[in-house]
């Protein structure tokens, strides 16, 4: 396992002692320091650097020791993604992996001992999680962090949803990874485009209908007789139309033509063709990128100017700065995305980001 560790001064030595022992488990580890016991620095420095190991996949688990392990776990538990356990008898560090799932583990080297170290840490990476019914209290601690970080960004909570499923999430990833060949991206997007229908259809009406199985009649549920349209913006949109089709054969389908000005990141129009009756629809935009929002806002000014009504803005990953910016103009739209990114670079781009959609897609780069 690939576990990031890291120390204070007073966490020093038992970090010296721990490390060989982690290795002869067979552990990979990456030391973030500190290197020395008399030279007093800062917890949540070390603690930091640890937990965006963890957050950011690079290791699987973090260990962490100061004098008592409050305050490396206080600053660990500051990073999304992070759940980290003070662990300074066996049971305690049993039942954080057993029932809370953590994926860092705070020791105080000044409260135990080396011995009484190795089993505690032998215990925490060798305990599963249980799931059950533990996972969905893990996923209501996932839910506030989701939460937290919207209200930090200043977004709308309601009109936003972040489609947190571990599929989704895993694909992310995957599209995310500049190795990712121009094929199994756009399989991936496809993906997740399906996968994201389930989230973005969720409030469709039922109703009742009559059904004969070969056993007797039944009543069962079909969606009313309600109208899609799904609007990819070109290119990058047309990228996820396939995924949501698969699911909804009877979308109909309107193409709106964008692409961003690379000096001005202003939009360009340059193509719209909307079905008729689009008043009547529950309209989604589909676009891969939400950066500037510059693109979203001139979507759905063209879908309203015809007479959408109802309309819903599908990303895969969007940049706060966009979500804002759509928010402002167009409040009544609700916004689905796979992820939330930090930021936009000076040159508009989306950090961490995918890089160009357009261009990974259709590998024009
Ligand atoms: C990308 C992306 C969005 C837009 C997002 O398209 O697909 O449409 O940028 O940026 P914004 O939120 O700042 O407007 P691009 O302009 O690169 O065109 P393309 O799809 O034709 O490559
Ligand atoms: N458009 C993209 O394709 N990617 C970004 O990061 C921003 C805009």
């Amino acid at each position: 396992m690939h576990i990031a560790i890291g120390s204070d001064h007073a966490g020093y030595s038992l970090k010296s002692s721990l490390m060989p022992f982690l290795k002869e488990r067979g552990e990979i580890l990456s030391d973030f320091g500190t290197q020395s016991e008399s030279v007093s620095v800062d917890y949540p420095d070390i603690a930091l650097a640890v937990a965006e190991a963890v957050a950011s996949g690079k290791a699987e688990r973090g260990i962490l020791i100061c004098g008592s392990g409050v305050g490396m776990s206080i600053a660990a538990n500051k990073v999304p993604g992070v759940y980290a356990t003070t662990g300074n008898d066996l049971y305690t560090a049993k039942m954080s992996r057993l029932h809370n799932n953590t994926n860092v583990l705070a020791l105080g080297g000044r409260i135990i001992g080396k011995d009484l170290a190795q089993e505690i840490v032998s215990t925490w990476l060798d305990t599963p999680f249980a799931r059950g019914r533990h996972e969905q209290r893990t996923k209501k601690i996932c839910s506030i962090e989701t939460q937290s970080e919207k209200k930090s960004c200043n977004l709308s909570t309601e009109k936003l949803t972040i489609v947190e499923h571990p599929l989704i999430q895993h694909k992310i990833s995957i599209i995310r990874d500049k190795n990712t060949t121009v094929k199994e991206f756009r399989e991936l997007v496809q993906e997740i485009a399906g996968l994201m229908a389930y989230e973005t259809t969720r409030t469709l009406a039922l109703e009742d209908v009559e059904v004969e199985t070969p056993i007797t009649k039944t009543t069962g549920k079909t969606l009313q007789g309600k109208k899609l349209a799904i609007v990819p913006v070109l290119r990058a949109g047309l990228g996820m139309v396939e995924g949501i089709l698969r699911l909804i054969p009877n979308a109909k389908v309107g193409h709106v033509g964008l692409y961003r000005n690379p000096d001005t990141l202003e939009p360009v129009e340059y193509y719209c063709k909307l079905p008729n009756d689009i008043e009547e629809r529950d309209v989604f935009i589909l676009d891969p990128m939400l950066a500037t929002g510059g693109s979203a806002v001139a979507a759905i000014d063209l879908v309203k100017r015809q007479g959408g009504k109802k309309i819903s803005l599908v990303n895969l990953i969007a940049a706060p700065e966009g979500v804002q910016k759509v928010h402002s103009i167009h409040s009544d739209v609700d916004i689905y995305i796979a992820a939330l990114d930090e930021r936009l670079n000076d040159h508009g781009y989306i950090v961490p980001g995918l890089g160009d959609a357009g261009d990974r897609l259709y590998g024009t780069k």
